[in-house]
């Protein structure tokens, strides 16, 4: 299948990390000067990202934004110019409410009122137009009630879709837009943004690196296609250990999200250089498929990410193993089971030296406590895949921001009877509420038994269709996974499978499994 050209995820430096509100002009721009004197912009980092504090409060008769009289005397225009004139790409920070986080968390006084809210139309036209920004990240503390002194409370997708149109509005085609909402909003981000932040801010620990990449595992059925779930920015060069900050780095990679370096470029450490340069890693982040990862197997804390590369449903793939339990384990997976067949070429990304061919039998390698191998593996042929998981879905319906048993919309959740150990649950009811499978791919045009697993302790009907062809399906009522199959036309390439119920309740979803 031709591989479509995605917009790759942004790669850049972000002052937030090291800094949070004590920047400055020359600070920025000695991290900008640094980049390429290290050679970081021709690894692919090309952003240099303003984050909260540069604010100095609104004019008073204007309301036009002003710049803190310490840190920017000059304002932000000499800045961005600089950064352009290395041939870089400047980025800027905002909120959709009135009040930046830092004027809350960090005591930042001037960042009073300095939030988007009620000034989208001018401050646009000034970051975009007058300042020449290329991005922009919209934070939400300003329509937070507990987040903000004046306890605005904002309804976010509002927000963020004014502010896109605002954007719009000034002409730039091209400026980047990040949504900062500390969780998965929804699906309708994607309409607005070319990435979103998926969870509450990183910090530099384990536990924090840890907790990301847990919230991230589930969330491969929203990005792609130029659109990215933003793990935030990296923690890789501060005082993670070595092993730590591989994993963190190769997992954003593998993920598909923004790298954005947090630590003081003047002080890298040389083998923080080379893994933040690791042009296998970020080939693999960048790649033209621009698919996110999904988990393929998991083991008792341990789990093995696949993703494709180059082209969907191509011979050439990703596969992690990924161990953040805290001791050494042995992991492996079959070829068979990431669908690959023929002589296989393998290289390890981490160590970015090519391994031994390998021709069926299993992917297998000791992985330390904390740590994570990357392969690249390009083999003679891509079997079609059998089985899909519901982890794996769309549910249009799926969002982070409120309790989804209170709002009645669709999420994943643990369930140990389940393949995987995870199952899509409160679906059905609505129209929209559904479970959808994009991708599911065949050899040939033909039927298919769809053998879908769902847990239903009562017997309930719902209905899949494949190609305009709808299907009822019945469960018995069990406290065991059932399997119920329908017969389905599906053609040679992708099929969009749905399985739904508008006004009923539908199981919760295990998988799905294609009889040939
Ligand atoms: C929030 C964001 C952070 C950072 C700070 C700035 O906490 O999530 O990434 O931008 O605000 O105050």
């Amino acid at each position: 299948m031709a591989a479509h050209a995605a917009v790759p995820p942004i790669m850049g430096w972000s002052s937030w990390n090291t800094y949070r509100v004590d920047i400055s002009d020359s600070l920025i721009m000695r991290q900008a000067d640094a980049m390429v004197e290290l050679g970081l912009d021709s690894a692919g980092y090309r952003y240099v990202n303003i984050d909260d504090g540069y604010s100095g409060g609104r004019d008073m008769s204007t309301g036009r934004l002003t710049f803190h009289p310490k840190r920017f005397p000059h304002g932000l225009k000499p800045v961005v110019d600089h950064i352009h004139r290395l041939g870089l790409k400047a980025g800027i920070y905002s909120d959709a409410g009135a009040n930046t986080c830092g004027n809350f968390w960090d005591n930042d006084s001037l960042g009073r009122n300095t939030g988007l809210y009620g000034h989208d139309a001018d401050d646009c036209r000034m970051l975009f137009g007058e300042l020449g920004f290329d991005f922009i990240k919209v934070d939400f503390c300003g329509g937070d009630p507990k987040q903000n002194t004046q306890h605005l409370q904002l309804d976010p997708q509002q927000r963020y879709r004014e502010i896109r149109r605002a954007i719009d509005a000034t002409g730039r085609t091209d400026v980047r837009m990040n949504v900062c909402r500390w969780d998965y909003p929804g699906t309708w981000v994607r309409d607005v943004a070319d990435s979103w932040r998926t969870t509450s801010d990183i910090s530099c620990s384990w536990e924090s690196v840890k907790s990301i990449i847990a919230e991230n595992l589930y969330l491969s059925a929203y990005a792609g296609d130029g659109h990215h779930n933003d793990m935030d920015m990296l923690e890789v060069g501060r005082s993670l250990t070595p092993e730590e900050d591989r994993t963190h780095m190769g997992i954003w990679c593998m993920m598909a999200s923004p790298l954005l370096i947090g630590c003081d470029l003047t002080r890298l450490r040389p083998e923080s250089l080379r893994l933040l340069k690791n042009h296998d890693l970020i080939a693999l982040n960048q790649d033209s498929a621009g698919m996110q990862t999904y988990v393929t197997k998991a083991d008792r804390g341990t789990y093995i990410l696949v993703r494709d590369l180059t082209d969907k449903n191509g011979t050439e793939r990703a596969v992690a193993f990924y161990n953040p339990t805290d001791s050494a384990r042995v992991m492996w997976i079959s070829l068979y089971d990431i669908s690959l067949a023929g002589l296989v070429k393998v290289r390890d990304l981490m160590e970015q030296t090519d391994c031994d061919d390998l021709t069926g039998g299993l992917l297998i390698a000791e992985v330390p406590a904390h740590g994570t191998k990357i392969y690249r593996l390009k083999a003679d042929r891509r079997l079609f895949r059998t089985k899909y998981e519901a982890e794996t879905a769309f549910l249009p319906t799926y969002q982070e921001l409120e309790n989804p048993i209170a709002t009645g919309t669709a999420y994943y959740r643990e369930d140990a009877r389940c393949s995987g150990g995870m199952c899509a649950a409160q679906l059905g009811g609505t129209q929209h509420n559904c479970l959808i499978w994009e991708n599911i791919i065949v050899p040939a045009d033909g039927f298919y038994d769809l053998a879908v697993s769902c847990l239903s302790d009562t017997p309930t009907h719902f209905f899949l269709t494949g190609n305009g062809m709808g299907h009822e399906l019945t469960t018995t009522g069990s406290s065991d996974v059932q399997r119920v199959t329908a017969r389905v036309y599906l053609h040679a390439g992708p099929n969009r499978i749905t399985i739904f119920n508008h006004t009923a309740p539908i199981p919760d979803i295990d998988c799905m499994e294609i009889r040939l």
